[in-house]
């Protein structure tokens, strides 16, 4: 049986029939057609469904839908400002090759800002510790910390 439930996702108000048993991330990526939040192991095991709810990292195949009733979820569609293409992060992954076949990154650049907004990222042994729940297979790890690092100062500036 579906129940309506009522979501603020990248702003917007999203009024969703669901069944109960429903994670997030099927409600974001099935119903709202975010699928830049990657399915990977389903298990909360590899953070590439990392989402922010109300600005702190959540694993969205964790979370049922319900559940995320009256939070800001943001996801990585919901990252660049008005006026930016793109969130400076995002900027940083692209310079710094941060990537390869690009299934981890949103669930990494989703985690990398978490990881600065929570005063996490002042080190590379820092940063490697707070983002150990964010595997890439592609082993991109020493570039995503550089990313991280080019993007601390400008992000404490904001
Ligand atoms: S870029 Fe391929 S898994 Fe990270």
């Amino acid at each position: 049986m579906a129940t309506e439930i009522l979501l603020n996702v990248n702003g917007g108000e999203y009024r969703l029939a669901v069944d109960l048993r429903t994670t997030l991330l099927d409600a974001l990526r099935e119903q709202l057609d975010l699928t830049g939040t990657k399915k990977g192991c389903d298990l909360g095991q590899c953070g590439a469904y990392t989402v922010l709810m109300d600005g702190r990292r959540v694993l969205s195949c964790l979370i049922l839908a319900v559940a995320a009733q009256g939070a800001e979820v943001t996801t990585i569609e919901g990252l660049a400002g008005e006026h930016d293409p793109l969130h400076p992060m995002q900027q940083a992954f692209l310079e710094q090759d941060a990537y390869q076949c690009g299934y981890c990154p949103p669930g990494q650049i989703i985690s990398t800002i978490a990881c600065v907004q929570e005063g996490h990222a002042g080190s590379a042994d820092e940063i490697r510790e707070y983002m150990s729940g964010n595997l890439c297979r592609c082993a991109a790890y020493p570039k995503i910390v550089a990313a991280v690092q080019q993007v601390k100062p400008l992000m404490e500036d904001r």
